[in-house]
């Protein structure tokens, strides 16, 4: 089946209790592709908070745990992560191919790995006195191409990246590779002291090449939020001459 527009929205749950998650996922169903679990509410409720998404919604899960450590603990880790039936989990780049690789292994075809390339609070100044090469410290966007590779030869199924990002990953590992992309703001939803830095448009995000994207706040805080779901879904549409 074609990839309808909601299929590109990623909702983060980010919410500090269950009865918020759950009025989110039962009023946001059918308007979203799928819905992202973050630390907060997953060590706060554990995995029966899985559970509760798939019986509230037909949308596809993403669990954000941005997983690091020894090779041997996180496929472990992702082995129990299968067995809870979710889509897409994250784990940092910056460790080693042979974890990225056990991830892989792990997920057993189940569940898909997400590559995190330089978390967006990492700048210059902190890939400096984490004592990387002059190389990444001049353009750390060397450093984001040169993870999202070890992603890719490791057998992830794509990486999270900014918009500005979108287009060069697309080119240098293909359609396939998936490219997740947060930090996006409709035109309509700017908000005043916006923590999100580098915005992109739900519109030129999936135009760029971006195969999912996290909005949350956009969505959450609208007056209406299955409206604003809404309004995603036609901008995304309209940029990808979908109908
Ligand atoms: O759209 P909004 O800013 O509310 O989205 C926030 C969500 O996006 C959070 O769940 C956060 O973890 C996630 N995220 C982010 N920036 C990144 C990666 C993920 O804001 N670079």
């Amino acid at each position: 089946m074609q990839k309808q527009g909601k299929d590109y929205i990623v909702f983060p749950l980010d919410f500090s209790s269950l009865k918020q998650a759950k009025e989110y996922v039962k009023l946001l169903d059918g308007n979203v592709g799928m819905f992202k679990i973050g630390l907060e509410l997953f060590i706060d409720q554990g995995p029966s908070i899985i559970q509760m998404v798939k019986q509230n919604s037909d949308a596809k899960i993403f669990l954000d745990l941005k997983l690091h450590d020894i090779s041997a603990t996180v496929q472990r880790a992702m082995g129990r992560v299968a067995n809870l039936g979710v889509d897409l989990v994250t784990v940092h780049c910056s460790s080693s191919m042979a974890m990225l690789e056990r991830a892989v292994a792990g997920g057993n075809g189940k569940t898909n790995v997400l590559g995190v390339t330089l978390l967006t609070d990492n700048d210059a100044a902190t890939v400096e006195a984490a004592g990387f090469k002059d190389e990444f410290v001049k353009d750390t966007d060397l450093l984001v191409m040169h993870r999202a590779k070890m992603a890719y030869a490791a057998g992830c199924k794509g990486v999270v990246c900014s918009g500005k990002e979108v287009q060069q990953i697309k080119t240098v590992f293909g359609k396939k590779f998936l490219a997740v992309t947060p930090g996006i703001r409709p035109a309509w939803s700017l908000l005043e002291n916006d923590d999100q830095k580098r915005v992109t448009t739900p519109g030129q995000a999936v135009a760029l090449g971006s195969d999912l994207i996290v909005i949350g706040r956009p969505i959450r805080d609208a007056n209406d939020p299955v409206r604003a779901a809404q309004n995603v879904i036609k901008e995304i549409e309209a940029a990808l001459n979908l109908s």
